[in-house]
């Protein structure tokens, strides 16, 4: 149920309903956090209560997302999601409601701890539901979100503000007021949750139909799952690193302007501005300018970068470069967090996917909590004095170590999330400066590729993997290298035929001609579509035979690929892996001009292929091809399901 006049993802009326309920609980909640933390110090008096109340809370809001945090996803994927965000919706309406009503500490940090937890259920509920509604649009979906969730919050603090003034005229405390108005946002979300029908009651198994595991086991699988996912360990770590450093910046924020810039309530307002705009520009426009490169390659280079502003900032104490610096640290990490989280989100398969936000979003809060905390104590460790003729000042040092460690993170989660290991990051970066290869459009199918030497079993092996995907209402388009177009098929006749005598060079030429008007005429327009192409054959055939077979440089071979396809490069890879001397004995027919070839120049491309798929194995799936064809299958099933559309997004 799509409408033209809304924009990305927003085109799906359950995802706009979805956005606005949303909009209003963020809202609510960062009103909440601003008058919780507000009534916390007028319910007691002196400093030591104040600060113990204040703490209090934040501790408060803090335990439920240390115990939980492996359980909460589980709720997610087991329950049914809009029921789960619409009581977990009235709840916090009926907690925000008694807050003011009852009036005292005790309650107030008790309810304050609850409504945490009913947020943490909310969230993955909500992040698991998203894919569901907004279909191929997943990317801008995050974007929206991250809007709605961050962008509520200057909005809830000018609020905060307007409510104080009009309350010293009223008589009425504005932290009342505030939470009664937060109250009202939770019910209306309610409401409007309640009214979106296309959420699926329960996780949608793409495999095989599952068993309910226990609550335990269930727990134990996420964790396992996160564990052995470099995916979500990479993400994880990446993640923990961005709100780690913006919590730094978070707690010292304030001490930084007073005593290392020298400024006032101006100043702090001034990098508090910057922040959020940078983080705006970064989560609207980063994705698009990281267009045709690899989203799990961008994201440790994202945090590095934030790192690299931070240790800026430390050193550099002058108001005009530290807020430019700012802008920069808050629109890398919006990158950050904008990618990881379309990563996980297209990425995990939705049985786990519960769990895995359930967790990604706990660690998050945990490490935004206590960088805030460790950095306050740091700074207060460390003081202001002067060594030699240095003035030390706390703040700066401990800038300065969170920039480090987001500089150790960033490295860290490039080393586990890079899938492009042989190509260096400096050519992708000068590519995206040049703005070359043409990017092309991020697709919402799936490109398969079946690679291996000669006789491996792939037609049979691509005919009944299609077969499977067929069945589960998904379109699947089966194609061949070389000569799947018409300009293909006579391109083939030149390559195969045995009287043709072709240079190394005119080969790699012929068959990356034969892949360009393959990949712009049949495999991109049916991506497009959100179709699962299937072919037979792709840019590491002329790897291996070109390149490790007819001893062509690799990277050469490589670029003329990538500059055919405009860089596009399959999402997942099944060699069949098979001695060529079975395989060419399977061969029926006269043999080809390649199949002519000899055993040496075959077995040099049965190496060039283990090679490739070593270097890069997320993405390839190495399988013994004299195994038989039915574990074959299975082992091709096994590793494809996972990552085809659901078919509830086909027939969305
Ligand atoms: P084909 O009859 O399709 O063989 P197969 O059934 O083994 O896939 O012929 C394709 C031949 O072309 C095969 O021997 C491998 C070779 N080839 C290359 O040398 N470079 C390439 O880039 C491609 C796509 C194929």
């Amino acid at each position: 149920m799509t409408e033209r006049r809304w924009p990305g993802a927003l085109a799906h009326r359950g995802f706009r309903q979805l956005s606005l309920a949303l909009v209003l609980s963020s809202f609510g909640d960062w009103l909440g956090f601003l008058a919780t933390t507000a009534l916390a110090s007028q319910l007691v008096d002196g400093f030591d209560a104040k600060s113990f109340a204040i703490g209090g809370v934040l501790v408060f809001r803090l335990l439920p997302a240390v115990v939980l945090a492996p359980l909460v996803g589980v709720v997610a994927d087991r329950v049914d999601r809009r029921l789960v965000m619409v009581v977990s919706d009235v709840l916090r309406f009926g907690l925000f409601l008694s807050i003011p009503l009852v009036d005292t500490v005790g309650w107030l940090i008790a309810a304050t701890a609850l409504c945490e937890v009913l947020s943490l259920l909310w969230i993955p509920a909500k992040e698991s539901a998203v894919p569901h509604l907004a279909g191929e649009q997943l990317q801008s979906a995050n974007q929206i979100s991250l809007f709605a969730t961050y962008g509520t919050a200057p909005v809830a603090a000018l609020v905060f503000g307007v409510l104080g003034t009009l309350s010293v005229r009223t008589g009425h405390p504005a932290t009342h007021i505030a939470l009664y108005i937060d109250a009202a946002t939770f019910l209306f979300a309610a409401v409007q949750v309640f009214r979106i029908h296309d959420i699926p009651s329960r996780a949608v198994a793409s495999g095989h139909l599952e068993q309910s595991p226990s609550v335990v086991e269930s727990v134990r699988e996420g964790l396992r799952f996160a564990r052995s996912s470099d995916l979500v360990r990479g993400v994880l770590v990446a993640m923990m690193g961005a709100m780690g450093a913006t919590g730094v910046v978070v707690g010292n924020g304030k001490l930084f302007t007073e005593t290392v810039l020298d400024g006032g309530e101006g100043a702090f307002a001034l990098l508090f501005g910057a922040v959020f705009v940078g983080i705006a520009l970064g989560v609207a426009l980063g994705p698009r300018a990281l267009v045709g490169t690899s989203r799990r390659r961008s994201l440790g280079p994202a945090i590095f970068a934030a790192g690299g502003c931070l240790v800026f900032m430390s050193v550099v104490p002058v108001l005009a470069l530290v807020t430019i610096a700012t802008g920069l640290l808050g629109g890398f990490a919006g990158l950050a967090y904008v990618t990881g989280l379309t990563l996980l989100g297209s990425e995990v398969d939705d049985t786990v996917r519960g769990r895995t936000f359930g967790l990604v979003n706990s660690l998050m809060r945990i490490s935004l909590l206590a960088a805030v905390a460790a950095g306050a104590a740091v700074a207060h460790a460390v003081g202001i004095h002067r060594m030699g003729r240095v003035d030390v000042n706390g703040v700066s040092v401990t800038l300065l170590l969170g920039g480090l460690l987001a500089l150790v993170v960033g490295v860290l989660s490039y080393r586990i999330l890079n899938d492009r290991p042989g190509v260096p990051l400096h050519r992708d970066l000068a590519a995206l400066v040049r703005r070359v290869p043409a990017p092309g459009p991020a697709y919402p199918g799936l490109f398969v590729v079946f690679e291996g030497g000669e006789g491996a079993g792939k037609s049979t092996q691509v005919k009944r993997l299609a077969a499977v995907l067929s069945e589960r209402g998904v379109e699947v388009v089966v194609t061949r290298e070389p000569g799947a177009t018409p300009v293909g098929v006579r391109i083939r006749q030149l390559l195969l035929d045995p009287a043709t005598s072709l240079s190394p060079r005119a080969e790699a030429m012929l068959y990356a001609a034969d892949r360009a008007q393959h990949v712009a005429t049949v495999v991109r327009p049916a991506l497009g579509r959100g179709a699962v192409v299937i072919s037979d054959r792709y840019v590491d055939s002329s790897l291996a035979y070109q390149g490790a077979g007819r001893a062509l440089p690799s990277e050469e071979v490589a670029q003329l690929s990538r500059w055919a396809t405009e860089g596009l490069v399959p999402d997942v890879t099944l060699l069949l892996d098979i001695d060529p001397a079975i395989g060419l004995a399977r061969a029926t027919g006269s043999p080809d001009r390649i199949e002519q070839e000899s055993l040496t120049f075959h077995h040099a491309v049965r190496q060039g292929f283990l090679d490739l798929a070593a270097a890069d194995p997320d993405r390839y799936l190495v399988v013994s091809a004299s195994l038989p064809p039915d574990a074959v299958h299975e082992a091709v099933v096994a590793r494809v399901l996972p990552l085809a559309p659901s078919p509830s997004l086909v027939s969305a």
